[in-house]
């Protein structure tokens, strides 16, 4: 595998908690080559390179900060990724993360400059803009993958291949959950997660639907999204509480309830977790994972207290030698993309490599997984209008 280049558009909580270490860890292992980061703050920046974790996992390593971190903090920077995506060579890696309403823009630029994306998810909020990408990456022969990290962790592969062996029956019912921690209300969050551009559900709940899609195959096909307002601690006004109804190319029904509201003093740094109810040859199949309680029972003497940590996300592990190593599926998703766009760099015919791995469909794409930006676009308009029905075209791969 060649060293490709990495520029990565957004230095925030994602960034420094999985993408830039996934990164470092893949520039040891020789897989990727320099890597850039471009904030629209300095000062966001100047956090990321003072990250003692980052640090103490990765001694050796640095990013190139765009603006330098001699600039000034606080002046903002929004065009700034144009001109490190044009600074990139051709062919090299951009990954976006971005609040999800500026994917979009992101993206295109960096297809317009002839480079692979990995995008954080949600891919964009128009099932048109993902229609558009599609066509244009193929186009081009371009990589372009969606993160969707839960996709890489061992349970749901193992559930997808045990759903498509016939092992639940068909899924008729199910219930799923994501409440990140109250605390997310005083992060960045507050500036862009608000009423006008996003909600509880587009921003987690789509983890879930494309759970389902992914272990069963089905698609959905309607939407109804009942959010709550709320204030945040900047005064802005954020649906952090949804409780959607999605419907199936089957007929099944999923209820999926998200919020920024699991309390600062439960477990765990969220509470999540899937059941689905099946049915087949006279009987009933279940499937339910607990995906924030992993079996971890901890107290700390700290202050801290009683934690249930996840062992699967994303850890650090010692391994001997210098720092300390990545784990889990957070890192797993990461290499898992770089090893798709590295096919696709590779071959002699990029589109149909391109066409295989939407076919394939472990690795989410524009082209086979634009259901998820369907039902966002029909979600947002649902939870605009009180949480009416929206109908809308999906088809499988
Ligand atoms: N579980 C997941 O898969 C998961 C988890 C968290 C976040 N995300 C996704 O990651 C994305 C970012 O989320 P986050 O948690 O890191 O948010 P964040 O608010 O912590 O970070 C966003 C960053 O983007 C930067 N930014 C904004 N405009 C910019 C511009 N014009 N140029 C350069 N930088 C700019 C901000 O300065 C900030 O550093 C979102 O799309 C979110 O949905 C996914």
């Amino acid at each position: 595998m060649s060293a490709y280049r990495t520029l990565v558009v957004g230095g925030g909580m994602i960034t420094h908690d999985q993408i830039l270490p996934s990164l470092y860890q893949l520039q040891r292992l020789g897989r990727v080559g320099s890597i850039a980061v471009c904030a629209q703050h300095g000062r966001t920046l100047r956090t990321l390179a003072d990250s003692e974790t980052l640090q103490r996992a990765f001694p050796e390593s640095a990013f190139e900060p765009w603006p330098s971190l001699g600039a000034d903090p606080d002046e903002a920077h929004p065009n700034l990724y144009r001109q490190a995506i044009i600074a990139l060579p051709a062919r090299n890696l951009v990954i976006v993360a971005l609040p999800d309403h500026l994917h979009f823009e992101a993206v295109l630029a960096a297809l317009e400059n002839d480079q692979h994306v990995i995008v954080v998810k949600p891919l964009v909020l128009q099932a048109a803009e993902a229609d558009w990408i599609a066509a244009e990456a193929r186009r081009r022969g371009l990589f372009v993958g969606v993160e969707y990290h839960k996709r890489l962790d061992d349970r749901s592969l193992m559930a997808r291949r045990k759903y498509r062996d016939g092992a639940f029956g068909e899924f008729r019912l199910g219930t799923a959950r994501l409440m990140e921690k109250w605390y997310y209300r005083h992060s960045n969050f507050q500036n862009w997660c608000t009423s006008e551009h996003s909600d509880a559900f587009t921003y987690i709940g789509c983890h879930y639907v494309d759970l389902v899609h992914f272990i069963t195959g089905l698609v959905p096909t309607a939407v109804s999204v009942y959010g709550i307002k709320d204030r945040y601690p900047n005064g802005n006004e954020g649906f952090l509480w949804t409780d959607a109804r999605v419907l199936w190319s089957n007929g099944a029904c999923l209820n999926v309830q998200n919020s920024l509201s699991f309390p600062d003093a439960a477990p765990g740094t969220n509470t999540q977790g899937l059941t689905l109810y099946c049915a087949a040859n006279g009987r009933g199949g279940l499937l339910r994972h607990s995906d924030q309680y992993r079996g971890l029972e901890y107290v700390y003497v700290d202050g801290a207290g009683y934690a249930e940590p996840s062992p699967d996300y994303f850890q650090y592990v010692d391994l001997g030698g210098k720092g300390l190593t990545p784990a889990g599926y957070g890192y797993r998703s990461i290499e898992f993309l770089m090893g798709c766009l590295d096919r696709v760099e590779r071959t002699g015919d990029r589109q149909h490599a391109i066409d295989e791995i939407d076919r394939q469909g472990i690795a989410a794409t524009p082209a086979n997984s634009r259901y998820n930006e369907a039902l966002i676009e029909a979600a947002r308009e649902s939870i605009l209008n009180g949480g009416k029905l929206v109908e809308f075209g999906s088809s499988p791969m």
